[in-house]
């Protein structure tokens, strides 16, 4: 007898047809998978960094998986020679969605056609595992609508923090929490540039060019550096996790293009270091405050010592506290595992997931009370720090530090502030009245400071 891959629907039994007569049973029938010896047939699409890693593996399950289709653009340029001959490549959607799939992979990328392709599977009754973050932040409610609706999976935990199986953690491990905040790392990119500054002084565009060259950074490097990866990771996070749903472009991002070496310099001299955070929190409302940027961390917290592309991720749940998971975070073998974890789980009979039925946020909002670093890069002349005070002050923000590295040339002379915890919205409010003085020669920085306390908690 083979194993049943498909979702059963509620309350009903899975019922082997060759086992016992549909007739004699009051039962919802579930269809089994297409018997193939066992296996579960699988269609690829993608054959880039992760698809190839994936191909690997696949041949390396060999006993519970069957990879039957590859399918890629410009497919006589991508086929190797350590790919089974058996195995068809193709460059046509319907030929990779034939009758003998059992299971299809998607790992194209990008909402079009990957959106389309995804949602025909489902209607077939054919599941899918994806890597497509954005498919899901955008559309994971209703696609696991369809999942459910047909019978069959849809599962991505390559979605999120790469090779760090946090989706997993959640719907099993955490499962009789109830979860109300999540936070860190989730941009290996990012992660990778900021430590390479940090710790060899690297430029960023070099750093930035050798995350591409390792295979971790996205097509498009406004993805990663500017915060829209992380922020679509967050929002499968928040549904996932926090069981509140929101469009991810909703949720504040700020680059880290604007950090420079400089600011790891000043950020030392507070104890800190900088990381991109992804944070997101649910409160007793239906409010989703969350924000993904460039923050100071203490530098004996978990998250100063993430190093290179490596991922952290922290959950707060009400009963259990905090439960963190770490990793790597991007890259094609990594990732792969990641898929290759829901590919088994469903050939295994795993239940489809669970934890998905996220209410629509009401509201999304970063503003957070929190102390700060401003960096302002100036025309240096008398005045300039009490024009800044004086502004702080109207607006009730309390000056914690100000630190200025002697040897910098006066026409372009970098300092900072350092602010006490204020509301984010009276900071903004502040720093847009300091940008109208002409002494900037750079534009301001300003990143929230973690409080030592709280080294995963929120910041803006
Ligand atoms: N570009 C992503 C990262 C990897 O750097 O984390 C895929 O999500």
């Amino acid at each position: 007898m083979s194993v049943d891959t498909r979702v059963p629907r509620p309350q009903s039994r899975v019922v082997d047809l060759d086992q016992e007569s549909a007739a004699a049973v009051d039962v919802a029938v579930v269809p089994r998978r297409r018997a193939h010896g066992g296996r579960l047939r699988v269609a690829l699409a993608g054959f880039g960094t992760v698809g190839r890693s994936v191909a690997h593996l696949l041949q390396e399950a060999s006993r519970e998986v069957e990879l039957v289709t590859i399918l890629n653009r410009e497919v006589d340029r991508k086929r190797v020679d350590w790919i089974d001959g058996e195995v068809r490549w193709t460059d046509s959607i319907d030929e990779a969605l034939d009758d003998s799939v059992d299971l299809f992979i998607e790992l194209i990328g990008g909402r079009a056609p990957a959106g389309s392709w995804i949602r025909r599977a489902l209607e077939r009754g054919i599941s899918v595992v994806t890597a497509n973050k954005q498919i899901i932040a955008h559309d994971g409610p209703a696609l696991l609508d369809l999942a459910a609706a047909h019978p069959c999976h849809l599962r991505f935990e390559a979605a999120v923090a790469g090779g760090v199986p946090v989706i997993r953690a959640i719907e099993s491990g955490l499962a009789g929490d109830r979860l109300t905040r999540v936070a860190g790392i989730l941009n290996g990119t990012c992660n990778y540039i900021l430590t390479k500054m940090e710790r060899e002084g690297s430029a960023f565009a070099d750093a930035l060019r050798e995350a591409q060259a390792l295979g971790f950074a996205e097509a498009t490097s406004s993805q990663d550096i500017d915060g829209l990866d992380a922020q679509a990771k967050l929002a499968i996070l928040a549904m996932v996790a926090l069981g509140i749903q929101a469009p991810p472009e909703q949720i504040a991002t700020r680059s880290i293009a604007a950090v420079d070496g400089v600011d790891f310099r000043y950020a030392r001299r507070l104890g800190c270091t900088i990381r991109q955070i992804a944070w997101a929190e649910r409160n007793g409302d239906r409010t989703l405050r969350a924000g993904v940027g460039p923050t100071l961390v203490p530098l004996d917290s978990p998250l100063a010592a993430v190093n290179g592309s490596e991922n952290l991720v922290t959950i707060h749940g009400r009963f259990g506290g905090e439960t963190t998971f770490g990793g790597r975070g991007a890259g094609g073998d990594p990732t792969a595992v990641a898929v290759l974890a829901d590919v088994l789980a469903i050939a295994r009979g795993t239940a489809p997931l669970a934890r998905t039925h996220a209410e629509a946020a009401t509201a999304v909002t970063s503003a957070v009370a929190t102390p700060f670093y401003v960096r302002f890069t100036v025309v240096d002349r008398p005045g300039i720090v009490a024009a800044l005070a004086s502004v702080f002050a109207k607006h009730q923000i309390n000056i914690d530090a100000l630190l200025q590295e002697p040897g910098f040339p006066e026409n372009q002379r970098p300092f900072i502030v350092s602010l006490d915890a204020a509301p984010s919205d009276a900071v903004h409010a502040a720093l847009d009245e300091i940008a109208a003085f002409d002494f900037h020669i750079v534009p301001m920085l300003a990143m929230p400071v973690l409080a030592r306390e709280s080294a995963a908690g929120s910041a803006a």
